[in-house]
C-alpha cells in the first residue's frame, strides 16, 4: 500500500509491521532532516570520503539522500555504503515517486548469490545491501563507519534493532566522532544507546514535537 505523504514523496506500508516505512509529515524531509544532515553527510563529503552503515535500507530513501546531498556538495566525493536489509522488496520500490536524483540506482542493483547481497558501483558509489538479519551481520564487518542510519521499525514492533547488545556491536563499527542518528525518541532506546558508551542528545524536531536521538562516538 502506497501513501503520498506530506512533501509529496510516496512511502510504503508494512503488512509484517503494521507500520508505514516512513514518517507521514515526509518521507524523503525525514531522510534528509533526520538523517543525512545531522550525521553531517555534506560536511563529509566536502572532505572527498564518507562511509555510512545504513541498517534497514527498506525504501533506500536515506542512503540515495545521502547519495544526493554528498554528490551535490561534492561531485568527486566518493561515497561507501554498507545497508543490512532482512526483507527487500525491490519490484515495490522501482515506480516510487520521490523525487530523488540518484533513485535509477535502484533499478541497477546486481545480486550476488554467494554473499546474499545486492550491489551498485560506479566511479564515486560503492553500495552494498546485505540481506538478512542486522543482529548477526554487523557481527563479522571488518570496517569502521563515519556515519550510522538507525532506521528500524519502532521498538515495540522491531525489537531486536534497539537493544543494548545491538548498540555495542553498533558502537565497535563507528569511528571515533561518528555520528548514529535516529527518529526515535523513546526513553528505553536512549538508555541503551548510552549504555553501549555513545554519547546521547537531541537531534532536531521534525513532523512532530519531540526531537530524534543523535549519539556520537566518544
Ligand atoms: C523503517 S524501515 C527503513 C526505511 C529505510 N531506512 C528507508 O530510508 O527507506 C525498517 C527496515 O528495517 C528492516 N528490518 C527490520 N528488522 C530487521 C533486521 N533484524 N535485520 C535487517 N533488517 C531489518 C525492515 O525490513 C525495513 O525495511
Amino acid at each position: 500500500m502506497k501513501l503520498k505523504t506530506g512533501d509529496g514523496s510516496e512511502t510504503l506500508y508494512s503488512e509484517e509491521y503494521s507500520e508505514y516505512y516512513h514518517s507521514k509529515s515526509g518521507a524523503v524531509q525525514e531522510s534528509v532532516e533526520k538523517y543525512v544532515k545531522p550525521c553531517k553527510i555534506i560536511e563529509l563529503a566536502k572532505k572527498g570520503f564518507i562511509s555510512i552503515l545504513d541498517i534497514g535500507f527498506g525504501l533506500g530513501y536515506n542512503a540515495i539522500a545521502a547519495i544526493d546531498m554528498a554528490k551535490k556538495a561534492n561531485p568527486k566525493v566518493e561515497i561507501e555504503i554498507l545497508s543490512f536489509e532482512k526483507d527487500l522488496q525491490l519490484e515495490k520500490l522501482k515506480d516510487l515517486k520521490n523525487g530523488l536524483k540518484n533513485y535509477d540506482i535502484i533499478k541497477k542493483l546486481e545480486y550476488d548469490p554467494i554473499t546474499k547481497s545486492y550491489h551498485y558501483e560506479d566511479s564515486n558509489i560503492f553500495l552494498r545491501i546485505k540481506i538478512g538479519d542486522a543482529t548477526k551481520l554487523i557481527k563479522s564487518v571488518p570496517k569502521k563507519f563515519d556515519a550510522v542510519f538507525q532506521d528500524a521499525f519502532s521498538p515495540s514492533k522491531n525489537p531486536e534493532l534497539w537493544t543494548k547488545e545491538y548498540f555495542t556491536n553498533i558502537s565497535k563499527l563507528m569511528k571515533k566522532n561518528a555520528i548514529l542518528a535516529t527518529y526515535s525518541y523513546a526513553r528505553k532506546v536512549r538508555e541503551n544507546l548510552a549504555l553501549a558508551g555513545l554519547e546521547v542528545y537531541d537531534g532536531p524536531i521534525i513532523g512532530r514535537r519531540s526531537p530524534s536521538t543523535l549519539a556520537r562516538k566518544i
